[in-house]
């Protein structure tokens, strides 16, 4: 069976080749099988947020492969990406984006309306 997630000697450059570069993630290398749980610890600016960026295809690495579930998330197109991080990603950020105007519930609806699920499935999954 395919890992589920492998990510092969992928860099993550930002402003790459000017004075302000910054390399992000260096040369990383990980798989992640099916049902494992995984933690990834480091200190602030070691470049975890920029690897679950990557994994959550919300970027590409500056080179390096991803695959996910066997798949080589670079030759996906945007609907096919999107689709990924609709219904196969879950993803918590850092900075939780709730938005203001909206309520609590409204917050937690908010994906599932992006899922298509009608008002009455909602309020009782
Ligand atoms: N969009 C960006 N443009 C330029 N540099 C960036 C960008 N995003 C992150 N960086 C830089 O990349 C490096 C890794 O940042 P990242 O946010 O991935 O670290 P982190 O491990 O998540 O840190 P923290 O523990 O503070 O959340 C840092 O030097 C950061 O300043
Ligand atoms: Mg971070």
């Amino acid at each position: 069976m395919a890992n589920l997630v492998e990510l092969k000697n992928v860099f993550k450059i930002y402003g790459e080749g000017l004075e302000s570069e910054v390399r992000a993630l260096d040369g990383v290398s990980l798989t992640i099988q099916r049902g494992e749980f995984v933690a990834v610890v480091g200190q602030s600016g070691s470049g975890k947020s920029t690897m679950m960026n990557v994994l959550g295809c919300l970027d590409i690495p500056t080179r390096g492969d991803y695959f996910l579930d066997g798949t080589d998330v670079r030759e996906l197109t945007d609907k096919e990406l999107s689709l990924i991080r609709n219904k196969e990603i879950g993803f918590i950020f850092q900075q939780y984006n709730l938005i203001q105007s909206l309520t609590v519930l409204e917050n937690v609806e908010l994906p599932l309306i992006y899922q298509g699920i009608g008002a009455d499935d909602r309020y009782d999954l």
